[in-house]
C-alpha cells in the first residue's frame, strides 16, 4: 500500500490522541523525522513523499510504543541535557530540564576552571550530572555510583560518547558503600517521590521509568537521610553537598543538612520558581 508521509503522521496523531497522549501531533512529527533521519522541515517540504514499507513499519512500531505511553526519549534513545546528547533507555531516569538547576549551582561551587576538582555523583543514572560537570571543568575527575548495574552501563556508554571515560570511574552499589577517598563536591538527584504519590503519576513515569529511580519511602526523604548522615566522611574540609529535591522538600532537606553540621546552606529555584536544589558546605 502506498502511504504518504502526511497521511501517516495524521493517522498516528489520531491514534496518539485517542490514547490520551498530550502533544500527539508533535510526537508523531518527531518520531517520523527520527525514522527518516531527516530534519523537521521534511514534514512541510515533502508531505507527499511515499514511505517505503520499512519506514512505515518502523514508524508504526514506534507509534504503538508511544500509544503504550513509553516516553519519547526512550523511543529516540537520546535526551539533550545542558546542550549535550545523552543515551537513555528504560534502565535510567529520563533527565529532566529542572535537573539543570543542580548543574548551574554545582558549577558555582566549581568556579575555578583550572582546578582538579574531585566530584562524586550518587545515583548517576544516565550520568547526566557528573558527565556534564566533568565536561564543563576539563581538569575535574570523578566517581559515579548507582545501585542499578544496568543504569551504570548506560552512564559508561555516555562517558565514552562524550570522551570522558578517562576522567570518570563507575561503581555499583548503595550510596557510599563502593566509595573511597575524599571529594570537593558531592552531587545527587536521588529518588524522592513518596510511595503514596504513585497513583498520581503519568503512565510515562509510573509504567516505564525504573522505580528504583523514583520512589523513596513514605515521605520521599529516605535517601536524603542516608546520604546526609554519611556525606561528611567523604568531603574535604569545606567541600560541598548539592542535592536536587522534589517540590516542597527543600526546607526539610535544608534542615537535615543544618542538623548534620553543614553551613552556607542555600536553596536554588528552578525556572518555575520552585526550590529545586539545596546545597551546603561541611
Ligand atoms: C532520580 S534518578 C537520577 C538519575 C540522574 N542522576 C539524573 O539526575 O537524571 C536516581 C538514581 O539513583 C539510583 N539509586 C537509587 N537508590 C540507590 C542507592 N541506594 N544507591 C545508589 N544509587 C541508587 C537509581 O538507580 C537512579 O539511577
Amino acid at each position: 500500500m502506498l502511504i504518504r508521509l502526511d497521511q501517516a503522521v495524521l493517522e498516528a496523531t489520531r491514534k496518539l490522541k485517542a490514547a490520551g497522549v498530550e502533544g500527539a501531533r508533535q510526537d508523531a512529527g518527531v518520531l517520523m523525522t527520527h525514522i527518516l533521519k531527516a530534519d523537521r522541515d521534511i514534514l512541510y517540504r515533502e508531505p507527499e513523499k511515499i514511505l517505503t514499507d520499512s519506514e512505515l513499519s518502523d514508524f508504526n512500531a514506534l507509534i504503538d510504543r508511544r500509544v503504550n505511553r513509553e516516553p519519547v526519549a526512550y523511543l529516540l534513545g537520546v535526551r539533550e541535557f545542558w546542550s549535550r546528547e545523552f543515551i537513555v533507555n528504560q534502565h535510567v531516569l529520563d533527565p529532566r530540564p529542572d535537573t539543570e538547576t543542580l548543574i548551574a549551582e554545582a558549577l558555582v561551587q566549581m568556579s575555578d576552571a583550572d582546578k582538579e576538582y574531585r566530584v562524586l555523583d550518587l545515583g548517576t543514572g544516565s550520568g547526566c550530572l557528573i558527565l556534564t560537570l566533568l565536561a564543563e571543568r576539563p581538569k575535574a575527575t570523578g566517581v559515579a555510583i548507582d545501585l542499578s548495574a544496568d543504569a551504570l552501563k548506560v552512564a559508561e556508554r555516555n562517558a565514552d560518547k562524550l570522551g570522558l571515560s578517562p576522567r570518570c570511574d563507575f561503581a555499583n552499589g548503595p550510596w557510599f558503600a563502593p566509595v573511597d577517598g575524599l571529594f570537593d563536591i558531592i552531587v545527587s538527584n536521588p529518588p524522592y517521590i513518596p510511595k503514596r504519590d504513585a497513583p498520581a503519576l503519568q503512565p510515562e513515569v509510573l509504567d516505564h521509568e525504573p522505580h528504583m529511580a523514583l520512589f523513596a519511602g513514605e515521605d520521599g526523604l529516605d535517601c536524603y537521610r542516608d546520604i546526609i548522615s554519611a556525606a561528611p566522611d567523604y568531603l574535604v574540609a569545606g567541600g560541598w553537598l548539592c542535592f536536587e529535591v522534589g517540590i516542597h522538600q527543600a526546607d526539610d532537606v535544608k534542615n537535615m543538612m543544618q542538623h548534620r553540621g553543614f553551613s552556607e546552606l542555600k536553596i536554588t529555584n528552578d525556572l518555575a520558581s520552585i526550590g529545586r536544589c539545596v546545597s551546603g558546605r561541611f
